[in-house]
């Protein structure tokens, strides 16, 4: 700029002040390959990855770790804060999972824990590289399977007030994503894939957790598309594409004495494809925690030749025979269904399998509308210790008493 006089120069000073202070603030930015990591698919940048984060965590304001179009090959990742500021953690590339889980020092993959206001966008990919780790994770009923080792692909512990927004998971060891005691925390434009015979590949598994948003997202895995265990309250799910896998389940619960409730969650607007389960409420056959399952609502479901569209079980024991101990000791109460429509490849398109010492209490079924798609004549439903309204169309008839 060309400023000749004093006046002109303090004028020029100014302006440049003004252009300056207006930029948009992105925060301070950590490009991981100032750090060493290489995005040639091979190298291990896990060191690299670390130290952009202990650098970003140390910063105050808010700052960008930048993660470029490339692919790394990343071994276990541990990402703790607290943190001084707002971290986003920019990923549009690809990060590569080694194949074999048993030099990691941790459970999961990329393991964030203890941060709040933290942001994973960037459109990129993970990728667990799991289809190895799947027929050890085949025999779930055998001597070796408690204590099997599990390796999420992405685990979030204590993160609070955070986001997770248009991330691609694929082929993880065991679930894709993990989540422990979390609060307020958005999970959007997510696609998880795995392939329907990819066992225990749940797409997101949460416990403890509360104020969640899981939201305009595709899961197609070979377990649970998203699993609700003990602990969580306030869950806000909607327009998920469910399929292949075992659709939503809240549960499997009862099993340990530490549990607790689970109550408050929608899920909406939400199609099920091809998968074994739609709706889908489980508890231990016997249990010992008594806990609670309460204020759940569905509404606006679509089954599309599902196995077990509306599954209630509180027998379940998947590896039988199980100790009798006496029936599940959850208290399922306040479940509305709503608008529910579509076709079931089994019969029995409605299922509520209650427990005989706690059975499930104000079950409101709203027009319901599955039809059997096989042969054995129309769909039908069955109550075992169940009590309940129904109202509005109802294919299959209500079992109510
Ligand atoms: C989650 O989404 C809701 C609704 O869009 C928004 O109000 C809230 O601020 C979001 N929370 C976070 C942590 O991004
Ligand atoms: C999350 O945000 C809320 C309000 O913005 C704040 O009160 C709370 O302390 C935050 N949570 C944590 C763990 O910092
Ligand atoms: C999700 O990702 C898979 C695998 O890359 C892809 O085939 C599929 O089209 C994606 N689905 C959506 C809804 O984006
Ligand atoms: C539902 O989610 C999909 C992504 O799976 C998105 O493309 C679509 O726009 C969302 N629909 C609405 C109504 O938000
Ligand atoms: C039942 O659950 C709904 C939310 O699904 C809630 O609004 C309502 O207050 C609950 N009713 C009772 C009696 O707890
Ligand atoms: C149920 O859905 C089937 C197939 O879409 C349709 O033909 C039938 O009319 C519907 N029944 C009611 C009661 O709405």
């Amino acid at each position: 700029m060309a400023c000749v006089t004093n006046v002109i120069e303090i004028l020029c000073l100014f302006i440049l002040f003004v252009v300056v202070a207006s930029r948009p603030d992105t925060g301070k930015n950590f490009d991981v390959r100032t750090y060493g990591a290489k995005g040639d698919g091979i190298t291990d940048s896990a060191n690299a990855f670390m130290k952009a984060w202990k650098d970003a965590c140390a910063q105050s304001g808010s700052s960008r770790i930048y993660i470029p179009r490339e692919t790394f090959y990343m071994s276990d990742v541990s990402f703790k804060g607290p943190c001084k500021g707002k971290i986003v953690f920019f990923l549009s590339g690809t990060l590569l999972s080694p194949v074999n889980a048993n030099k990691f020092k941790q459970e999961a993959w990329i393991d964030f824990q203890y941060v709040d206001n933290l942001v994973i966008s960037g459109g990129g990919t993970i990728d667990g590289q799991g289809s190895h780790s799947w027929s050890s994770n085949m025999n779930d009923c055998g001597a070796g399977a408690m204590n099997r080792r599990r390796t999420p692909n992405m685990k979030f512990h204590s993160v609070t007030n955070s986001s997770l927004i248009g991330l691609k998971s694929l082929n993880s060891k065991s679930e894709h994503l993990s989540i422990y005691r979390v609060d307020h925390f958005n999970i959007t434009g997510v696609n998880i894939t795995a392939p329907g015979n990819s066992p225990n590949t749940d797409g997101i598994k949460i416990g403890h957790s509360k104020n969640m948003k899981i939201w305009d997202s595709h899961i197609g895995t070979g377990d649970d598309c998203i699993a609700i265990l003990s602990g969580n309250s306030n869950f806000d799910i909607h327009n998920i594409t469910c399929g292949p896998g075992h659709g939503i389940s809240v549960g499997s619960l009862g099993r340990n004495k530490e549990e607790k409730n689970v109550e408050g969650f929608r899920v909406r607007d939400t199609v099920f494809t091809g998968t074994s389960d739609g709706i889908r409420l489980k508890t231990w056959e016997s249990s010992v925690s008594e806990i609670t399952v309460s204020q759940l609502l569905y509404e606006n479901i679509q089954m599309v030749d599902v196995k077990y569209p509306i599954n209630i079980e509180q027998n379940y024991c998947p590896c039988p025979p199980c100790p009798k101990l006496g029936d599940s000791h959850v208290q399922i109460r306040n479940v509305t269904l709503k608008n529910i429509w579509g076709t079931s490849r089994n019969k029995v398109a409605v299922k509520m399998h209650c427990s005989k010492t706690f059975p499930c209490k104000d079950i409101q079924l709203i027009d319901i509308n599955i039809t059997h798609n096989g042969p054995g004549g129309p769909a039908t439903a069955l109550c075992e210790n169940v009590r309940g309204s129904a109202r509005g169309k109802m294919v299959p008839p209500s079992c109510f008493k």
